[in-house]
């Protein structure tokens, strides 16, 4: 695993490459109809009110939609003539009633500059436009399925086809360019920041929320107004919920604070979990599984390559699980006969990580999620690992009661588990370490640079 040396600002002075996306999906699309010709058709999100109110719906810009025109703004089209390779991004005309309140929109000149498009015209443009492309001989309109408003039509295309253009776009998104990888790593360098302000005032705070309140505003405060998903601010036994969203609980007498939280930037995500000592100090068991699962991190990161198989990596995860909790005494007995047994899924229920981009969970990682094999019905991405993708390490080991329980009702696995040992850990709550790696072709490189040696998470704590 190397450093990343990206020049984040130079890259990202360039325009956002939405002209070698759209090629790029006209390629899969052709490795599936091969003769395919006509028009790429897309809307954007749409600006909405609340159901009760005369605020609007908080803006998020429909991914598909961002790939293709690289355009975080409400209301607008996108046509892209496979033949000419020509794209055209279609605007709000100007409407003097939303002046008054709202000021004069993006231009046409504007968006022609701003953006990778070839041409930019007024929305009441774009049926007389499909009309006249849709009378080209034996042209196909390919569209997403229900992101097509009504007052649309297709009347004078030959064919429509709703299902290829989503799936190629999904698949797509797979490998990230030079632009969007600035764009992650952009998002990553600002929640490092974050991440570093809450290690700093984590002794000194008496309840979740002002840990939350911290990591948003140092977010906000260097121009990422938007974080990629909810914060997970968890104390004590709240970090074994992996999803969990109160962020309200008093820190007082807890030992761990499981902080999982990522800025946006231009709706690329960054995706960053940290464990720490509330106090400053990691307790005898705390410092024990968090060093076990940096471990988890270290070696599966250090596993990385393009076409490794994430199957493989995962497991690789549990087997150094299961070595750590065997070496603590939790587990006791065989570990390929713990591995077989799947009894490591008791403390690590969820994948070893996802795709990251446009979505936090990124697509294009066919995930089975009714694998009768419970090892793998979490795992996220189910694939060899291209070059250019990014993936997040993020294993972890929780204390659940919820989970657990079960398995030590089990013959199957409470052979295995030494519940006397396992009761000292229940307080530990849980411990996940969380980056973002880009895959390359003879390793990875770490675009997350959030703190997490052990030490040095204790001296930030500790002298703060
Ligand atoms: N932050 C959600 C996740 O790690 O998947
Ligand atoms: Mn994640
Ligand atoms: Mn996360």
């Amino acid at each position: 695993m190397s450093k990343a040396n990206i020049d984040v600002e130079k890259i990202l002075q360039g325009k956002y490459p939405a002209k070698a996306h759209a090629k790029r999906v006209v390629e899969y699309i052709r490795s599936k109809i091969p003769d395919a010709t006509g028009v790429l058709y897309l809307e954007g999100r749409s600006d909405k009110l609340l159901e009760d109110s005369d605020e609007p719906v908080p803006f998020r810009q429909r991914r598909a939609f961002m790939y293709l025109t690289g355009v975080d703004v409400a209301d607008c089209f996108f046509i892209y003539d496979l033949a000419t390779e020509h794209s055209t991004l279609f605007i709000p005309p100007i409407d003097p009633d939303s002046v008054i309140w709202s000021g004069l929109p993006l231009s046409p000149e504007e968006a022609l500059s701003k953006y990778d498009v070839d041409a930019v015209l007024p929305s009441t443009e774009l049926n007389p436009t499909l009309a006249r492309l849709g009378a080209a001989p034996n042209a196909t309109v390919f569209a997403i399925a229900d992101r097509v408003s009504d007052a649309v039509t297709f009347l004078e295309f030959t064919n429509k086809d709703f299902t290829v253009l989503g799936e190629a776009i999904d698949e797509t998104r797979v490998i990230k360019d030079e632009y969007e990888i600035a764009l992650i790593k952009k998002a990553n360098e600002i929640s490092g920041v974050a991440h570093k302000a809450v290690l700093e005032r984590v002794k000194k705070a008496k309840n979740e929320y002002e840990l939350e309140g911290i990591f948003v505003g140092t977010s906000i405060a260097q121009g990422a107004k938007k974080q990629a998903y909810p914060s997970i601010v968890a104390s004590g036994r709240a970090a074994a919920t992996l999803h969990y969203v109160h962020n309200n609980k008093d820190l007082a007498g807890k030992d761990l604070l499981l902080l999982d939280a990522g800025a946006e930037w231009s709706c690329y995500a960054s995706d960053i979990t940290r464990t720490f000592p509330i106090s400053g100090k990691f307790t005898e068991e705390s410092r024990a599984i968090y060093e076990i699962v940096l471990q988890m991190q270290t070696e599966t990161i250090a596993a990385l390559k393009e076409g490794v198989s994430w199957d493989e990596v995962h497991l690789l995860a549990h087997r150094i699980a299961i070595d750590g909790l065997l070496s603590l005494g939790v587990l006791k007995g065989d570990r390929k006969e713990i591995l077989e047994a799947r009894t490591s899924t008791a403390f690590l229920p969820h994948g070893l990580g996802h795709y990251l981009g446009l979505d936090t969970h990124d697509t294009g990682g066919h995930p089975n999620y009714s694998d009768p094999d419970p090892i793998f019905r979490y795992l996220r991405v189910r694939a060899n690992l291209p070059a250019g993708s990014v993936i997040t390490v993020e294993p972890g080991i929780y204390f659940c009661e919820f989970i657990i329980r079960p398995y030590l009702k089990d013959p199957k696995h409470s052979k295995f588990i030494d519940e006397k040992v396992l009761d000292k850990y229940w307080d530990v709550g849980g411990v996940r370490i969380e980056d973002n790696l880009l895959i390359t072709k003879d390793g990875s490189i770490n675009l997350t640079d959030a703190i997490k040696d052990p030490d040095e998470i204790e001296k930030i704590i500790s002298s703060s």
